[in-house]
């Protein structure tokens, strides 16, 4: 059974961090782990998902900003863990401080990158607070570059793997841009529930395995 915490974050807005943290979340329930979802972006997007009660996660609404302080929900993020075993966090957009204080808790970051230029600028710096991080703390989070809302009609989508790959650390299985997942989300379920036979669904059970290996 997978157990830690999971944050999943890029210093980009609308790359898909909500709907990988989510449905990844979801993919890893089962009848003995109900992960919980701790939600710490203001927006409370998978608040807003979770709120008909159709996902087989408990989610919590954790915002973190310039107010927060950074201990206490370090904290409260732990308590969280220990009590359910498996967390995924969804880090807010464009705010630095937020990863850093997620990584000192965290156990595997996931960095969701679409194939874009500035989508690749933002998570260079987002390994660049990685690496400060690791600089400082020993055992400090290994990291899996996910390519996200893939086309691969583009030649960029085609090239996602390759260009991430150059950036030194390991490239997970892609989540292709897919209606299914903005179904999903509109009707309340993980796409795991909405569509079962989906590639879908494919993508993001392969990334559940693939987050399996990493914490065990
Ligand atoms: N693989 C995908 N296929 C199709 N649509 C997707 C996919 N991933 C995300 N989307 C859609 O893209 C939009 C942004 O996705 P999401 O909210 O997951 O991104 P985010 O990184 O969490 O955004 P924010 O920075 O605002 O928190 C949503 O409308 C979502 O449904
Ligand atoms: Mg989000």
């Amino acid at each position: 059974m997978p157990q830690g915490i999971i944050a999943v974050g890029n210093l980009k807005g609308g790359v898909g961090k909500s709907t990988i943290a989510v449905n990844l979340a979801c993919a890893l329930a089962s009848r003995s782990v109900r992960p919980v979802l701790v939600d710490a972006d203001a927006q409370g997007t998978a608040v807003e998902w979770a709120a008909g009660g159709g996902l087989p996660i408990d989610v919590i609404h954790l915002p973190i900003d310039e107010k927060t302080e950074k201990k206490a929900w370090r904290k409260a993020v732990k308590k969280h863990q220990e009590a359910a075993g498996l967390v995924i966090v969804d880090l807010p957009p464009h705010w630095g401080p937020a990863l850093t204080a997620a990584l000192d808790v965290t156990d595997l970051l996931l960095i969701p990158v679409t194939p874009s230029g500035a989508d690749l600028r933002a998570t260079m710096q987002a390994l660049e607070r990685l690496a400060e991080t690791r600089a400082k703390r020993e055992g400090a989070p290994p990291a899996l570059l996910v390519p996200s809302r893939v086309d691969r009609r583009t030649a960029a989508g085609r090239e996602i793997e390759a260009v991430l790959a150059d950036m030194g650390e390991p490239v997970g299985p892609a989540i292709v841009q897919r209606s299914a997942h903005i179904d999903a989300f509109t009707t309340g379920k993980w796409v795991g529930d909405w569509a079962r036979r989906s590639a879908a669904r494919a993508d993001i059970e392969a990334l559940a395995a693939r987050v399996k290996r990493s914490l065990t």
